[in-house]
């Protein structure tokens, strides 16, 4: 059975648009059937996997909104291991849709059901907010990733965050789990990022992954070729970090794969 994952956090810009292509990428290049769910009305996933949002039949706003069935939504991308559930803009007005729904915060928990069968995680990329669309992210999640941005003021809001995610263990989704806190944007020669680190370290102990990603141009320029970094530039820091941080995600969770002889070392 699959594994769900949201990248969470509701601070703008902090890597969770990178970190769930590069993490999903990773994912499928040491041959796990992996999907990605664009679940932000930016649709940043989706054009940087080189779908164009505005040419989309069925998005992920047509499965919430609309009743089509997911499987007709899934998109094939580049690489053979990962499938695409892609955004349209459409979705900024899916709160609101939402809002009389009966059951609204599980929309999206019972559209994907039937895909933990097809795939063995299956990612999920938030919008920078903590409204409905995140809370169905994390009510049809098993664990959620939060980047953290080794900059000032990266602890500030994560409160809120924990707080949300702490509602949505009481009421909707009691088996919810931090994976891990994921440092990201790193800058080796600067004071500030090892104090950032070393300050999420004792906040968060053990909850924060061992990988860190590094601030690399090569992660910030493989989205506008409409490519996760592995496919712009195998060798770059970058597409080394969220490979790392792929096995260790694979090593915390090897016992859902005892079957998989793949890479799980
Ligand atoms: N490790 C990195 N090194 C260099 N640039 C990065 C790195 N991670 C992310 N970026 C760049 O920083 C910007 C923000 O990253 P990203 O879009 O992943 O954040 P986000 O949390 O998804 O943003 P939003 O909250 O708007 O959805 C982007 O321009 C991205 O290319
Ligand atoms: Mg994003």
């Amino acid at each position: 059975m699959g594994k769900v994952i949201s990248i969470a956090n509701q601070k703008g810009g902090v890597g969770k648009t990178t970190t769930a292509i590069n993490l999903a990428a990773s994912l499928a290049a040491i041959e796990h059937p992996t999907l990605i769910i664009d679940v932000d009305p930016q649709s940043n996933t989706t054009s940087g996997l080189g779908i164009e949002p505005k040419t989309v039949t069925n998005s992920i706003y047509e499965v919430m909104i609309g009743g089509v069935q997911v499987t007709e939504a899934i998109c094939e991308t580049e690489l053979p291991y990962l499938d695409l559930v892609p955004s349209h803009i459409n979705l900024v007005g899916a709160e609101i849709e939402m809002v009389d729904r009966k059951d609204r915060e599980r929309i999206l928990s019972s559209s994907i059901e039937g895909l933990r069968e097809k795939y063995d995680f299956i990612i999920i990329d938030c919008p920078p907010s903590l409204g409905l669309l995140t809370i169905n992210a994390l009510t049809g999640s098993d664990a959620v990733i939060i980047p953290v941005q080794c900059e000032y003021f990266a602890l500030e809001g994560l409160g809120q965050l924990l707080n949300t995610i702490k509602i949505v263990r009481q009421h909707l989704n009691p088996d919810l789990e931090i994976e891990g806190v994921l440092l990201t944007m790193y800058d080796t020669r600067t004071r500030l990022s090892n104090q950032v680190a070393d300050e999420v370290k004792r906040y968060f102990d053990d909850r924060v992954f061992k990988s860190v990603i590094s601030r690399n141009v090569r992660l910030a320029e493989a989205p506008s070729f409409g490519k996760p970094a592995l496919l712009y530039d195998a060798t770059s820091t970058g597409s080394k970090n969220y490979l790392s941080l792929a096995r260790e995600l694979i090593q915390k969770n090897k016992d859902l794969f005892k079957d998989s002889s793949v890479l799980t070392n």
